[in-house]
């Protein structure tokens, strides 16, 4: 009897992930399913079991430096090889390309591109021996960016080049690099990241859709997936005739963080504390709701001049913070650097430079 061949997705807990970590399983591949939340994935594994199908759950951020040997090993200790790699984890980021921090850039950078890189590499010997398959999920925002989408159309423009320089450095070894264009999925995406919808919600197709598309690729192995045809076509259209789809695009909202006015622009309307704090922390806002880290708590460690130390933070916080909890204050800590409020002293120190507003 032939092996079952093996199909590991991140971003699995929910949307075109999800559907196809299901969707696999329904057509016989063992699935190895990787997000942050774990109830999520449990109950994923669940369902596939349930329905008499095999999977294997990885609650872990994609960007942790022991994702790669973690998504791997559970592959080939469950399973004994890897044969499909879905890079398809991400997550948006709302506000003017210039009002990004450091923190969401490069945050943007690490999921969508620096760790699908690093994954496929660990990757790479048990692929060869499948000659397997790797998905890149890119976006329409990679060809055709659109204001109010902060780092993301870069990052998704840079997993575009990745998917066609590794399919050219890959195809040697026997292995297929497919570039998927989901086009617009009704899925948890704009709500989860804040992001703009940039279509009307009718456009949307089910997130099966893509998924059906992806698995359906596993056989022919092209070099693109263009999941929903017409709307690839109209992202064509838009990067070959760039003033239209100026035109096309709507002005990013008031409410985002706007960029520097330029020096005959009217004074900005002043900023209250709260939006302020509100504002910088927007790229984390999702992991602290996650998390129940309220923006009050972080309001009130804004004391100008005072010395911050993550552990002690934390601890003030969550009592006995897990992981988790410490890598959410982390990150709320280094976005607050990036913002200004924070100024870097050590290693997890940091110096409080201004209060909120
Ligand atoms: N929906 C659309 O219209 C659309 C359009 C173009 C491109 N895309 C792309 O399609 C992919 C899937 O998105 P979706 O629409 O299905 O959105 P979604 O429902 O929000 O799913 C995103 C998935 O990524 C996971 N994820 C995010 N950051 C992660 C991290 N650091 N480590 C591990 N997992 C992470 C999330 O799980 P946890 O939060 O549990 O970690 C979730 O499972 C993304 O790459 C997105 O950019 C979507």
């Amino acid at each position: 009897m032939a092996e079952q061949r093996v199909l590991a997705v991140t971003g699995a807990s929910s949307g075109i992930g999800r559907a196809l970590a299901r969707q696999a399983a329904r057509a016989g591949f063992a699935v190895v399913a990787i997000a942050r939340r774990a109830e999520r994935l449990a109950q994923l594994e669940a369902d596939i079991v349930a329905a008499g199908g095999a999977c294997a759950i990885l609650a872990m951020d994609v960007r942790d430096a022991r994702a790669p040997a973690a998504i791997v090993a559970a592959a080939l200790r469950r399973f004994g090889r890897l044969d499909v790699l879905v890079h398809n984890a991400g997550m948006g980021a709302p506000g003017t390309l210039l009002a990004q921090t450091d923190a969401a850039i490069e945050a943007q950078w690490q999921t969508h591109v620096a760790a699908p890189i690093r994954i496929t590499r660990e990757a790479l010997p048990a692929l060869r021996a499948a000659r397997g398959q790797i998905f890149l999920v890119g976006s329409g925002l990679a060809r055709v960016p659109a204001p109010g989408y902060g780092a993301y159309c870069a990052a998704k423009a840079a997993v575009r080049a990745a998917a066609t320089q590794l399919r050219r450095e890959l195809r040697a070894d026997g292995i297929a690099v497919t570039y998927v264009d989901p086009g617009i999925a009704d899925t948890e995406f704009a709500e989860a990241s804040g992001t703009p919808r940039i279509s009307p919600a009718s456009f949307a197709v089910p997130a099966e859709r893509v998924a059906s598309r992806i698995l359906r690729a596993v056989a022919s192995r092209p070099a693109r997936v263009n999941a929903v045809p017409w709307q690839t076509a109209a992202v064509t259209l838009g990067e070959w005739f760039p003033r239209l789809a100026d035109l096309a695009m709507p002005a990013p909202p008031a409410t985002l963080p706007a960029t520097a006015p330029a020096p005959s622009a009217p004074e900005p309307a002043a900023r209250t504390p709260a939006n302020d704090l509100e504002l910088a922390l927007a790229p984390v806002a999702r992991r602290m709701e996650r998390v129940n880290l309220p923006l009050a708590f972080v309001a009130a460690l804004l004391q100008p001049e005072t010395e911050l130390q993550l552990s002690e933070v934390a601890m003030r916080w969550a009592g006995m913070p897990n992981k988790n909890e410490r890598a959410a204050m982390a990150e709320v800590l280094e976005t607050l650097a990036g913002a200004g409020f924070l100024a870097r002293t050590g290693e997890e120190r940091w110096r409080v430079l201004r209060a909120p507003g």
